[in-house]
């Protein structure tokens, strides 16, 4: 079968399964082209939670499935690769997170999405790169429990006087990118702006000129009067930002920034999904309900 066969089969089933295609901004490149909806965690988010079709395939990872059964428990959810995962949502478990709450009575857990429905469960509200600040200020204590990225916790800690007790997970593509290179880069490109993901390791994020949600790289781009941009996130976004800005240069900053379990899902895969009906991502309702509420609580603080 062509890609083109391919792709004209999937829309064919979308129509007839009355299913919505949801894609990250990393997805490969073929996997964007034929989403209903391509954008950052948010986003995707927003829109599993206020979609009439009966079925949502998600282009993603794991843990992004796992949101869009939590919020609409009523569609079926597909997600084409079981096996694509987040190594930095692994990095947390409900056991280390009920003893870190054991130790710190009271603070309350601030958990990015980037986490098991099951982590989600044990927070008070969750939060994504693009809100994680209005989050932590929404919150009336002091001292809260950021899990499980150290580098999206810290970013957000510069901009408030609140103590942070920072969860150890980091992401690993992110954390491949290293300050030096990104300091070449710059005397290299002294006219392109550097924008990058606050999963990035602090040292890469001081060096930014933005730091933001993928969906915020994709804005800053557009409305820049820039002509090149330096790049600090997954390959997987410069798809749309090349398509939508055929004037402008952007340069990934590393040939690193690659991360395995986005790149997985294949239009084949989508396919199979479709014809299939599974893999079905499907969160069990004692852990639903309470990581519902955490992921409510984020929803409800509306989106800039
Ligand atoms: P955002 O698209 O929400 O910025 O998330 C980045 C990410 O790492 C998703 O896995
Ligand atoms: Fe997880 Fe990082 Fe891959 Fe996102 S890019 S899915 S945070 S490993």
């Amino acid at each position: 079968m062509t890609q083109q066969s391919i792709k004209s089969s999937i829309k064919t089933l979308l129509k007839e399964r009355n299913a919505v295609l949801l894609a990250h901004n990393y997805m490969r490149d073929e996997v964007q082209e034929i989403a209903d909806i391509t954008g950052d965690s948010l986003a995707l988010s927003m829109e599993a939670a206020r979609t009439d079709a009966d079925v949502i395939v998600f282009c993603g990872v794991h843990f992004m499935a796992e949101s869009a059964s939590i919020l609409s428990p009523q569609k079926t959810v597909l997600l084409p690769r079981l096996d694509a995962g987040c190594p930095m949502a692994d990095m947390v478990t409900v056991e280390g997170l009920v003893e870190l709450k054991a130790k710190l009575p009271g603070v309350p857990v601030v958990t990015y999405v980037n986490s098991s429905a099951a982590v989600k469960a044990e927070s008070d509200i969750c939060c994504t790169s693009a809100n994680a600040l209005k989050v932590v200020q929404s919150l009336p204590e002091q001292e809260i429990i950021f899990a499980p990225d150290k580098n999206l916790g810290s970013y957000v800690a510069r901009f408030t006087d609140k103590r942070f007790h920072l969860w150890e997970g980091y992401c690993p593509t992110h954390e491949r990118l290293k300050p030096e290179v990104v300091r070449e880069l710059k005397a290299k490109h002294p006219d392109a702006p550097f924008v990058c993901h606050p999963e990035c390791n602090p040292a890469v994020v001081a060096l930014a000129d933005h730091a933001c949600s993928t969906t915020g790289m994709y804005d800053y781009c557009q409305k820049s009067d820039a002509r090149k941009f330096i790049i600090g996130t997954e390959a997987g976004i410069l798809w749309r930002l090349r398509r939508d800005n055929p004037d402008k240069e952007f340069i990934l900053a590393s040939p690193a920034l690659v991360c395995p379990n986005m790149k997985l899902t294949s239009l084949e895969d989508v396919l199979e999904a479709l014809e299939t009906m599974k893999p079905v991502v499907k969160v069990p309702e004692e852990i639903r309900i309470p990581a519902k509420r955490a992921l409510d609580r984020m929803l409800a603080i509306p989106r800039d």
